[in-house]
């Protein structure tokens, strides 16, 4: 069998590469049929690719005998300190979604990626960047492998459950309400609450100061439009939680965002956990999406956190995306020269 050749991945490997990223979502959609099935053509994929290709900061396709195998781009992010982006994202990192590369089902993706992998990241750390994200849609073990193999982790999961009730009867001392803009300082309190929590062991998310103004900024923008609301929660009378809710938010597009909500922050105060305050906003919450017509709700977790990822799991979040990590050690940069 002729071996895998390594070149620029051009526009012209455009309508080859959207029918393997179709290829593959046929694969997805098998085991998580809530997945767009519009993506199962390559059509609207090749559009995504044309303006991903156009701008990717590093671009590689594999051949094997002249034939497009795999591709993988890959963006260098680099958002302001002051942005809300800049609360989630490395600076000088690297971001491959998952509609930046593909592999066909007949090629054995950790021996593809080792290579193609190769070359974007000798680059990217060439120039600096040493944070490496990859997205992959969740249950493919083999793909998931692939990026083991190279030193990746999991660590942000998307997950959907459809809008269906989540228990039968109120919790007693509990009442939720809809949060207005005079709200804010309530929200962001209990945003920063969160944030807490996600700064603390195992996740280690550091809290980036400068990106606050932003987050409030965005939270109020929020409050004051018409998407979708931000539930709050009192128990006994005081402020016990939140669950706000955005659209489309940052819902992965491989599910269809027509009928989905994004629940963008959910915390309930240490003071009150364990007493059934999130089940009751999940509930009040599920209630209301299912009157507004939605069908599915998504949302992200820190794929370590020891309190929100079983909480969701066990209300009935399926995964549907990974966000994979790889810190390459600085000292490269300098060392064996
Ligand atoms: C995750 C989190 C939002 C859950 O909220 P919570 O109020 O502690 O959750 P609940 O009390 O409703 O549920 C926790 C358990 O208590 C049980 N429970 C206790 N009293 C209950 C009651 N009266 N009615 C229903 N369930 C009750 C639930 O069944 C649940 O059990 P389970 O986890 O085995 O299913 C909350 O723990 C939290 O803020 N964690 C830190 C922040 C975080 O991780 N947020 C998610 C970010 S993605």
């Amino acid at each position: 069998m002729p071996g895998i050749a390594l070149r620029p991945f051009t526009s012209d490997d455009v309508p080859a590469a959207a029918a393997l990223l179709a290829a593959r979502h046929q694969a997805d959609r098998a085991r998580l049929p809530l997945l767009s099935p519009k993506l199962e053509e390559a059509g609207p994929w090749a559009e995504i690719l044309d303006g991903a290709a156009r701008v990717a900061s590093y671009a590689f396709a594999a051949t094997r005998a002249g034939r497009l195998v795999a591709f993988l781009l890959a963006d260098q992010q680099n958002f302001a300190p002051g942005t809300l982006m800049a609360q989630w994202t490395p600076p000088h990192s690297l971001s491959t979604g998952y509609q930046d590369h593909a592999i066909d089902a007949g090629e054995d993706p950790t021996e593809v990626l080792r290579l193609l992998y190769a070359e974007v990241a000798a680059l990217a750390v060439r120039d600096g960047y040493f944070v490496h994200r990859v997205e992959i849609v969740a249950g493919d073990a083999a793909l998931q492998e692939g990026w083991l193999n190279l030193g990746f982790g999991r660590y942000l999961s998307a997950a959907t459950r459809d809008t269906g009730p989540v228990m039968i009867g109120d919790v007693p001392g509990v009442a939720v309400s809809t949060a207005g803009a005079e709200d804010i300082e309530v929200v962001m309190s209990l945003a920063h609450t969160l944030d807490l929590h996600h700064a603390a062991s195992p996740m280690f998310w550091p809290i980036i100061r400068e990106a606050r103004p932003a987050a409030r900024a965005f939270n109020l923008d929020a409050l004051q439009g018409a998407g979708a609301p931000f539930f709050i929660a009192n128990r006994d009378g005081k402020t016990a939680g939140m669950q706000t809710f955005l659209r489309p938010g940052f819902t992965p597009f491989v599910v269809p965002h027509d009928h989905d909500v994004y629940l963008f922050e959910g915390v309930v105060d240490p003071a009150s956990r364990s007493a059934g305050v999130g089940t009751e906003l999940l509930e009040h919450s599920m209630r209301w999406a299912r009157e507004q017509g939605y069908q599915t709700c998504t949302l992200h977790f820190a794929s370590a956190n020891p309190s929100g990822a079983p909480f969701w799991l066990r209300h009935g979040f399926v995964p549907v995306t990974h966000t994979m990590e790889r810190h390459v050690d600085e000292r490269i940069a300098w060392a064996n020269r």
